[in-house]
């Protein structure tokens, strides 16, 4: 079984070991509840890396306030588990108080690539995300670090973050695991019913077709929009947003030029729970 990492000191500890045996460390950082996505992440740390580390830490910085900061899935004994078969050697489990301790001030702001899209949707959820990714990679110093690509904007944001406070690691992007007909898997897929289970598939369905039609010499993206929101009407979904964007600045693009490569990214309410997913788009 995995190391299980509680304090600061208890990390500074464990890392400094390991910088003296001269071992790589991969870090995954997650919020627990885990899936296959979290293991394909810290499977491929294996590879690249000689030791993972992951944390489980629902991180309340993040959390707006009417969103799900209080009833989100936690499953710790079993996250163990799922650490374990994947290879983690620790996981850093703090308390908040261990993150945010009395005094706490500092908060990062990774400004452009924040910018529209789930950034616009949440306000303040990009600050919580790059304060708490920034002080896991200070803390832990990895060679790596591993993050899914579901999360497409977080991705940029955590590239930006990295590189410009000279954090030294290299963040690796790693492909949405999806179920088997397509959904891609998310902790929060616990809270649909059978029905909007169902339902939740036309996120998928969406970004296909948007690549489907673009495979086809689509290239107004106007036209892939709304192939999109075409499946989310059928299935009764609310969109928060459908985009179409550069997918390295996440700049708005009015047409998909050949050779450019762009993504399209897609955010809707299925009942009370919002989902995310997006798709390559290679003009
Ligand atoms: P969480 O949602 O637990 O996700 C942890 C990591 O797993 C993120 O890098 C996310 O993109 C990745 N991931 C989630 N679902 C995936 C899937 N279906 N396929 C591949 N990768 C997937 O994202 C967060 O936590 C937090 O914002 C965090 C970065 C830990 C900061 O608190």
């Amino acid at each position: 079984a995995p190391r299980v990492l509680r304090t600061v000191p208890e990390v500074k500890a464990w890392v400094e070991t390991l910088q003296q045996e001269g071992r790589r460390l991969a870090l995954v950082p997650t919020m627990g509840f885990l899936h296959e996505g979290h293991v394909s992440l810290m499977r491929e740390g294996g590879r690249r890396a000689d030791v993972v580390a992951a944390s489980i830490f629902v991180n309340p910085t993040q959390f707006g306030p009417r969103e799900d900061l209080a009833r989100y899935p936690r499953d710790f004994e079993g996250d163990l588990g799922r650490c374990a078969s994947a290879g983690v050697e620790a996981v850093f489990a703090p308390e908040p108080s261990v993150m945010y301790p009395p005094g706490y001030q500092t908060y990062v702001d990774v400004t452009d690539v924040s910018q529209g899209l789930c950034g616009e949707r949440r306000p303040g959820h990009f600050r919580g995300v790059a304060t708490i990714v920034t002080q896991l990679l200070a803390l832990f110093r990895p060679k790596v670090a591993l993050f899914g690509e579901k999360d497409y904007q977080q991705l940029q944001v955590i590239r930006t973050l990295n590189r410009d406070l000279h954090l030294g690691a290299d963040i690796v992007g790693m492909p949405t695991v999806r179920e088997a007909d397509g959904l891609a898997m998310s902790s929060r897929n616990a809270y649909l019913s059978a029905d909007e289970r169902q339902r939740a598939l036309a996120l998928s369905k969406g970004v296909r077709a948007a690549q489907a039609l673009l495979s086809s010499g689509t290239r107004d993206t106007g036209v892939l929009v709304d192939a999109v929101r075409r499946e989310l009407k059928a299935a009764d979904l609310r969109e928060d947003y459908v985009e179409v964007r550069d997918a390295e600045t996440l700049s708005p693009l009015g047409t998909v030029a050949p050779g450019q490569t762009a993504r399209v990214l897609v955010a809707a309410f299925c009942g009370a729970t919002r989902l995310i997913d997006n798709m390559p788009l290679d003009g």
